[in-house]
């Protein structure tokens, strides 16, 4: 693979998890459906535990069907990891927030292999480069030491990471405990929206990321040695709640959350070491704002808005409590 062709050998790490299961199966798609002709395989690396997890069968088998190879092994086993790059031109990672770190070793040994060319370490969050104040958000410090170490320390390999901002499934969410910290409730037919509801709000839906990856795999021109800014749609609280009225047909009770509320509430998440404290200051930071762009690479990746879904969609599976 030379420095902007496509991709023919895919390996994906943390493939069965949240995200990862979407960008998987995004990619095998592309895979199968040929939307990519140049992929000629699809690998995941994963855990013994996952691989014999009857849980993950399903999701296992079909991906099985569709060609795509399973390899069991340890990410911080530093022979599993070389033997699952074998051949591999390019690597997705989508580990979860406690293994962020272990990309740096994931990334070493990529740079010393003779066949990765491009690497996407796991991000499909929130912006963390987004304005001078966000290297001093606690959520984001992983993600910023394993761009250090890229900047610093990674030659060879072509990086790309793809920034998707909140996903529009679970910004609907109330999290119980952390009502106050806004969501929406169709059991109960209540609402807490952050100020004053009007604040914009970019976000994408979990399959659009899948196929966000997708276009920046298909799209190398635009996607290497890139922070992709991209999003489904932008909206507002108030917008999502009309959007929820009107396909229940039935009036939410509405609460408002002032913004130094939600942020008092932040801290003493963080004081008590709440479980949820980073998705508080996650909340802050896209209540005030910061995952709105004047543009973002929808189109340089050939994305119209036609090609997003909408945010009718995604109220209709929360109404319908089909989970994604
Ligand atoms: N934008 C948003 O709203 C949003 C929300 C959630 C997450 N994210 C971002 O999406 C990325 C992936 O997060 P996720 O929630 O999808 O991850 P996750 O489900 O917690 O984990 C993903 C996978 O990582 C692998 N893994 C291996 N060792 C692990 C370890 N020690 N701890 C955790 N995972 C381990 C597992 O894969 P195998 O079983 O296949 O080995 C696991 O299924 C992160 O960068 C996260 O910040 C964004």
């Amino acid at each position: 693979m030379a420095a902007t062709s496509l991709p023919s050998k895919i390996l994906v790490i943390g493939a069965t998890g949240v995200i990862g299961k979407h960008i998987t199966s995004a990619i095998a798609k592309a895979s199968s459906a040929g939307s990519i002709k140049s992929i000629s395989r699809v690998s995941i690396l994963t855990s013994a535990a996952t691989v014999s997890s009857p849980q993950k069968q399903p999701l296992l088998s079909s991906w099985k069907q569709q060609g795509l190879s399973v390899i069991a092994g340890d990410i911080t086993n530093p022979e599993d990891v070389r033997n699952a790059y074998r051949d591999i031109d390019t690597v997705v990672c989508c580990l979860g927030r406690t293994a962020l770190l272990e990309q740096i070793e994931l990334l070493r040994i990529a740079e010393k292999t003779d066949s990765v060319q491009w690497f996407f370490p796991s991000e499909y969050g929130t912006d963390i480069e987004y304005d001078a104040t966000s290297k001093h958000e606690k959520p984001h410090q992983n993600k910023l030491k394993v761009r250090a170490f890229i900047k610093d320390e990674i030659k060879r390999l072509k990086v790309t990471y793809v920034v998707t901002g909140p996903y529009a499934d679970m910004f609907l969410d109330a999290k119980s405990g952390h009502e106050e910290a806004g969501g929406f409730n169709t059991q109960t037919k209540q609402a807490v929206l952050i100020g004053d509801g009007n604040g914009k709000v970019g976000l994408t839906t979990m399959p659009d990321v899948g196929k966000l990856v997708v276009a920046a795999l298909a799209n190398p021109d635009a996607s290497v040695n890139k922070a992709l800014k991209v999003q489904s749609f932008v909206t507002t609280p108030k917008e999502i709640l009309a959007e929820f009225e009107s396909q229940t047909g039935a009036k939410f009770d509405v609460k408002y959350t002032a913004m130094d509320d939600l942020q008092a509430e932040e801290k003493q998440a963080w004081e008590k070491g709440d479980s949820l404290c980073a998705l508080l200051t996650l909340r802050r930071i896209w209540a005030q704002g910061k995952t709105l762009y004047e543009k973002t690479d929808n189109e340089a990746l050939g994305l119209s808005p036609q090609d997003m879904e909408p945010l009718s969609a995604v109220v209709g599976r929360h109404i319908r409590g089909e989970p994604c």
